[in-house]
């Protein structure tokens, strides 16, 4: 249990041992992160994983009475939140605060048979006495139940899956993680949570200042709590209008190392130009971080063998990771090698340009690149890392 500021606990719990978090690769764990506003009357925010709720209960009981609180606000139903509830309603018998969506999704996962529901809209707000909730609905970010709750009388907005990050730390604050590091894990969870949803996330921006909302904490429900919400906010517009590094992302896979070479000569043409590179092994490397770092790369150059007349399968894979979080505003190209046919490199073409990447023509070699080849894959990274300089100033 930690203070936030007056009326504010942290009651949530570190899963320090998680490292798949739906596919995405949480290589130092994360935490379900729940508050408890105390007013004149008491407001649990979200549950926890249901494998930590007794841990939850005990933290809640340590400042007020469960039999005594008055509601339980439910942000979100996703199981990493919600999967707790159920246990906190048994023991508590708390009025249930929800979207109208969050009531249908509760009812779908629980049952909820006697549960007190509350339906909440954007600036509903609940009395705590000298407290005050107000709740405003964030549609698809990124569930269609998902909602923020304002506690204006503190400042602090519980934000739910925005702002948050798949790290698990003794640190409960920003500023204690370090803000770098902090805004580092938030934009690995940006890219593999909230990519598909940025125009949703500018019109919650909207929204928060139609309703005046001007938060001096955000408490998200993963990760730290940021102390320095305008920098998170900044780094979120960035990310939401997908603004470009100077940078290209290579990422591919390869069977005899011929694709390997190519994507190794395309590396150096691109980094010749003065263009970050980054170069990731789809099997090798998490696809979290692959997709951090393609959210401000300016070109994503995609490279396969062919295997049996077509892509190979794991970056097959890894495209339709990509595909779904949709990422936007790139300049793309594809290499490949093949034996005696050449299905990758025509397939991969195809899936960049149905992305509305901006595709420019690149390279295919028959079994292993000669030195006249990988010359020819050197000068395509050349004009990849020209196109990036003169794109992004
Ligand atoms: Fe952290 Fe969308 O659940």
């Amino acid at each position: 249990m930690v203070k936030v500021c007056e009326d504010v606990y942290w009651v949530g719990a570190v899963d320090w041992s998680e490292r798949d978090f739906h596919n995405f690769e949480t290589h130092r764990g994360l935490t379900y992160n729940s508050y408890l506003v105390t007013g004149e009357k008491t407001a649990l925010i979200d549950g926890v994983k249901h494998k930590f709720v007794q841990e939850h209960v005990r933290k809640v009981g340590e400042i007020v009475d469960l039999k005594n609180l008055d509601y339980l606000i439910v942000n979100h139903v996703e199981p990493d939140h919600s999967s707790g509830v159920p246990e906190i309603v048994k023991k508590a018998n708390p009025t249930v605060v929800c979207s109208r969506r969050g009531k249908e999704g509760l009812e779908y996962y629980y049952g909820c048979e006697g549960w007190d529901f509350k339906v909440v809209r954007t600036g509903d707000r609940i009395d705590l006495g000298n407290l005050t909730l107000t709740f405003i609905e964030t549609p698809m970010l990124h569930w269609p139940d998902s909602m923020m709750t304002w506690l204006e009388e503190r400042k602090v907005l519980f934000s739910m899956d925005g702002f948050g990050q798949h790290i698990a730390s003794s640190e409960r604050f920003d500023d204690e993680l370090g803000v770098d590091e902090a805004v580092r894990w938030a934009k690995v969870y940006y890219a593999n949570i909230l990519m598909p949803f940025s125009k949703n996330f500018l019109r919650t921006l909207e929204k928060m200042k139609e309703l005046k909302v001007n938060p001096e904490i955000i408490a998200p429900s993963h990760g730290v709590i940021w102390r320095n919400p305008d920098r998170i906010i900044r780094e979120y517009v960035r990310w939401a209008n997908f603004e470009s590094e100077k940078k290209a992302v290579i990422v591919y896979d390869t069977m005899w190392h011929s694709t390997e070479k190519l994507a190794m000569a395309i590396a150096e043409g691109i980094a010749s130009k003065g263009v970050r590179v980054r170069v990731f092994h789809v099997r090798r490397d998490a696809w979290a971080d692959i997709m951090a770092e393609i959210l401000d790369a300016k070109a994503i150059c995609i490279g396969s063998p062919t295997m049996h007349g077509t892509v190979f399968p794991p970056v097959a894979g890894f495209l339709t990771y990509m595909k779904g979080l949709r990422p936007k505003n790139k300049i793309a190209t594809a290499f490949s090698s093949y034996g005696w046919g050449v299905g990758a490199y025509e397939e991969l073409m195809e899936f960049l340009r149905d992305m509305d990447f901006e595709v420019t023509e690149g390279i295919k070699v028959r079994y292993r690149p000669n030195e006249e080849e990988l010359e020819v894959a050197r000068n395509l990274g050349e004009r990849v890392g020209e196109m990036v300089a003169s794109s992004v100033s």
